[in-house]
């Protein structure tokens, strides 16, 4: 029988890349202290990893959004569920995401904080699924570019589930992981590779 999923983004590799990326954001933001917004809940995993790799005195906020109906698919219309603490007017503002899919969410988030004006207004995404992009949109941080495929893992989530795995699997059999959601537990006992004791 073929597997419900496969590893498609190794922890390992994960973590190589948001090295990078921190490297990158902490030259690019040196001598400034921006703020990093991140959309919950997919982002956070991606977030909380990719501060520690920026030694700036650089701040953090969260946003949390939900989609309008019951689509399965992103329309887009979105409503703000919860807002950012603090003004980001006169900042530097990184918007911290864990994938961008059509990029409709994404469209309207910028288009709101544009409106607030900050000082500079970037995203960093993990992964980019790029093959759906509806609205075109510049992404000046990408960690992957993803197939057009389910992915989970590393924060992000089918039906909340799976967020905590270590690595990001691509779903195989959609109509299998749907009909058993434990489907893909033994890829948790693998655990992060930490604590499985192999260092980073
Ligand atoms: P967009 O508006 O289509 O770009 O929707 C992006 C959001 O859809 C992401 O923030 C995720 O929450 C969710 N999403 C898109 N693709 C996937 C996926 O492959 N796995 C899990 N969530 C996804
Ligand atoms: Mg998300």
């Amino acid at each position: 029988m073929a597997e419900v999923a496969t590893v498609l983004f190794p922890g390992s590799a994960i973590r190589r890349r948001v090295r990078e990326l921190g490297r990158e954001l902490t030259r690019d933001y040196e001598g400034r202290s921006p703020v990093l917004i991140s959309v919950l809940k997919g982002g956070t995993v991606f977030l909380a990893d990719l501060i520690r790799e920026i030694p700036l005195p650089l701040r953090v906020d969260f946003m949390s959004v939900s989609s309008y109906g019951e689509a399965s698919e992103s329309s887009g219309v979105v409503r703000v569920v919860k807002d950012l603490d603090q003004d980001v007017g006169g900042e530097d503002v990184v918007l911290v995401e864990d994938i961008i899919d059509t990029g409709l969410t994404l469209s309207y988030l910028l288009r709101a904080l544009r409106e607030r004006e900050p000082r500079s207004l970037e995203v960093c995404t993990l992964l980019d699924k790029s093959a759906r992009r509806i609205p075109p949109l510049d992404l000046r941080y990408v960690g992957f570019d993803c197939p057009d495929r389910f992915v989970v893992g590393y924060g992000l989530d089918f039906q909340e589930r799976y967020r905590n795995l270590a690595d990001i699997l691509a779903v195989e059999d959609m109509a299998g992981l749907m009909a058993d959601p434990d489907a893909l537990l033994p890829f948790l006992d693998q655990g992060p590779p930490e604590l499985a004791g192999l260092s980073r």
